[in-house]
């Protein structure tokens, strides 16, 4: 099939899935996607050629050490290959219009993958895009993070049955997405952090709905030893986040008390593990001695995005483009 004829075969397959957020898996698929990136992890041969002549897009409008290398990283080791375009100084849409860059893009790539101010504009490629499109990490969510992490507790713990993940800090798009996968798999979820800086509402509402139908919780509070308690799992990200630095000097302020340090380890299980999706600001969200003890799982999270992206990419051309090999 040409070029011509696939594009056009592409649009008049409706719809087109994404992974905009968390939501666009269902929890069978969510366990599905970890399972698969496990097995890439364990056997890297067996899957080199798997996107073989696929290519995918990175548009990036902010920077990025992780996602970025990982992801092309992902494509190359799968047989097929990325372009990336810096976004960092014309966002999306100031050249052209994201439709526009959509009806271009959809021509030669076989995904688009996107990290945006805004997660509008994800919203907006994707509505004009007969390819999917991934979520990078926009001001709402970090689904792909979000890959990761559970990948390594799920490795770390054996299984999800009877976990708590405490989340300390500010409730960004990490905790977003962590709070909307771990009711899908079981996980019991308690973010902590001054009530300015909580979960959007609407988003609490539906993963204490997951969380029902689970046997799991999802609690938000402000007091960090009762989130931190029986946490298997404590979590933190920078008190400002990309897109957030005009705020910088007053979240230092308002989180001072959310700081992860030994002491609070020590309030969690004895095997508790430290997680943080990096970059991190040590002194400030957590210690130099927590990330750097034997419970910090810090690189393991790092790497695990790269296994997370294969397996995100692979469940994407298939569900997209058919078998990918
Ligand atoms: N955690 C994460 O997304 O890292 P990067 O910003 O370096 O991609």
């Amino acid at each position: 099939m040409n070029i011509h004829s696939e594009a056009t075969a592409r649009q008049q397959r409706a719809p087109v899935r994404h992974f905009l957020s968390d939501a666009d898996l269902s929890a069978d698929e969510l366990r599905e996607v970890l399972d698969l990136a496990a097995s890439v992890k364990a056997d890297r041969g067996r899957f080199r050629r798997v996107l073989q002549d696929r290519s995918i897009v990175m548009l990036f409008e902010k920077p990025s050490l992780r996602t970025r290398m990982t992801f092309e990283l992902a494509a190359a080791q799968l047989g097929g290959f990325a372009v990336f375009q810096d976004h960092r100084d014309g966002r999306i849409g100031q050249r052209e219009p994201a439709p526009d860059i959509s009806r271009n893009l959809d021509r030669w790539f076989d995904a688009i993958v996107a990290r945006t101010f805004s997660q509008k504009t994800l919203e907006l490629l994707a509505k004009w895009s007969s390819v999917p499109v991934i979520n990078a990490l926009s001001e709402s969510f970090h689904p792909c993070q979000a890959l990761a992490d559970y990948l390594t507790l799920l490795e770390r713990f054996g299984s999800f049955d009877g976990l708590k993940l405490a989340y300390v800090g500010d409730a960004n798009n990490v905790a977003h997405s962590l709070l909307h996968c771990g009711p899908q798999l079981g996980v019991s979820v308690s973010i902590c952090g001054p009530a300015a800086y909580g979960p959007r509402p609407d988003d609490l509402v539906k993963a204490r709905q997951v969380a029902e139908r689970n046997g799991c919780t999802v609690e938000v509070g402000e007091d960090i030893r009762q989130a931190v308690q029986g946490a298997a799992a404590v979590y933190t990200d920078v008190w400002t986040s990309m897109g957030w630095e005009a705020e910088t000097q007053q979240r230092r302020i308002a989180f001072a008390d959310y700081k992860v340090d030994s002491a609070v380890m020590r309030l969690a299980e004895k095997r508790a593990v430290f997680m943080h999706c990096l970059p991190a600001q040590r002194g400030a969200e957590v210690t130099n001695a927590v990330i750097e003890s034997p419970q910090s799982v810090v690189f393991d999270q790092a790497e695990n995005r790269l296994h997370a992206h294969k397996a995100i990419l692979i469940k994407m051309m298939e569900d997209n483009h058919g078998q990918a090999s």
